[in-house]
């Protein structure tokens, strides 16, 4: 693989261990995927960030490298295993918030910013169409792709992190143009109308084509909140990290013959909405996976004025959108009705299995997936479902 005389610099160590460390992993990755050099990143979201992912292990390694290893370009976080404020009223034991925030430490001396969110996209690191970018959380890699056009593959958190460190990752996947026509056709019969039915097409999707590039026919419109839950759900139940949607995603116009066709219609839509429901009465509703963008905010608001929850409720969402919704007079009303705001992290993420809660009811396809793998039984509903079923009995 052919590395400019900057890049030799650095894989020989003249620019410390962490930087030689990160571009050893960088060249050894572009070797396995054949790239015939590194490329420029302008942005990079680092995942693997909560202490129940990482464990001891991955905490000794942010350690080594923060000690002489400096971020180069804008690099944020994934949310992490809790609050990073509010743990103790999260029921969070102190064992674990003391790793957690040890983990924060590091990344906090890596110069990398701790915006503890999945959707970067909304809280300040924003590419555009075109740019290259090196992003792990796997939501977020198929909005930015897909939504917005920029390119990354989906990295895991150590070459996440090598590009963080030496602001270059190797060009390969879908940084090239033509890993970006789709493979699959996706016949949409059935009727979207809200974002629940976006997750759950993702989610059959998802299963069907693998890390497949599926490409949709037949989707009249589509939300932000729509793209970002479709997003995720093709990213969990498979490994999707781009789609098109003709006619409203900025590459649909790409193409290929002969592609596969899968068709969705309501059969389809109503079977697997039925596969993602366990049994069982919900001791806890949480929201905003991947994290509520503020029209999420604005709508629980309005659903939760005058009311009271009576289940344990989160509403998971990064710093900056609940900082957008104080000013706009969401959040207030929110925390009124006794809803508890997650901010830095996600039912997903946390250790909810050891908080005590068996049936989670939720509105996004990826946590039920997620959930119910940690043990849990899941029950899958709408934004205004979720809602009535945290305040029933009020
Ligand atoms: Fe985000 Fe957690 Fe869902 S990281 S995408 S809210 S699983």
């Amino acid at each position: 693989m052919h590395l400019s005389k900057e890049e030799e610099a650095m894989f020989a160590g003249e620019q410390g261990r962490a930087t030689q460390k990160a571009m050893q992993i960088l060249v050894a990755l572009g070797k396995i995927y054949d790239a015939e050099r590194l490329i420029r990143v302008s942005s990079v979201q680092v995942s693997g960030v909560s202490y129940k992912n990482l464990g001891d292990a991955g905490l000794e390694f942010l350690n080594e490298l923060a000690r002489d290893g400096r971020a180069r370009v804008k690099t944020t976080l994934n949310p992490a295993g809790m609050s990073l404020t509010d743990w103790e009223s999260q029921g969070i034991a102190s064992g674990f918030a003391e790793k957690q925030l040890e983990v924060i430490g590091a990344y906090e001396k890596l110069g990398i910013e701790i915006s503890c969110t999945c959707t970067p996209y909304l809280a300040g690191n924003e590419p555009v169409f075109g740019n290259h970018i090196a992003w792990g959380e796997s939501s977020a890699v198929a909005y930015a792709n897909s939504v917005i056009g920029a390119r990354t593959n989906r990295e895991g958190g150590p070459s996440a992190l090598a590009a963080s460190l030496t602001g270059r990752t190797p060009l390969y996947g879908l940084h090239l143009r033509e890993n970006r026509v789709p493979t699959v056709a996706v016949d949409v019969e059935a009727q979207l109308r809200r974002p629940e039915d976006f997750a759950t097409m993702g989610y059959f999707v998802g299963r069907a084509v693998k890390d497949g590039l599926p490409r949709f026919r037949g989707v009249k419109r589509a939300a932000l909140e729509d793209l970002k839950t479709l997003s995720a759900a093709l990213a969990s139940s498979g490994g999707v990290a781009m789609f098109h949607i003709e006619g409203l995603t900025p590459e649909s116009a790409l193409r290929a013959k002969g592609l596969e066709t899968l068709t969705f219609t309501g059969k389809e839509l109503a079977e697997t909405r039925s596969m993602l429901n366990d049994d069982g009465t919900p001791d806890f509703v949480s929201v905003g996976c991947p994290h509520c963008s503020l029209t999420e905010l604005a709508t629980l608001a309005k659903l939760l004025s005058g009311r009271r929850v009576r289940r344990e409720f989160w509403v998971c969402c990064s710093r900056e959108v609940k900082r957008q919704g104080d000013e706009a007079g969401h959040s207030r009303v929110i925390e009124k009705s006794g809803a508890k705001f997650a901010l830095d992290t996600c039912m997903v993420v946390a250790p909810v299995e050891e908080l005590g809660f068996k049936v989670v009811a939720t509105n996004s396809a990826k946590a039920c997936h997620y959930v119910r793998n940690a043990g849990l039984k899941v029950r899958f509903m709408s934004l205004e479902q979720c809602v009535e079923e945290a305040t029933r009995g009020a």
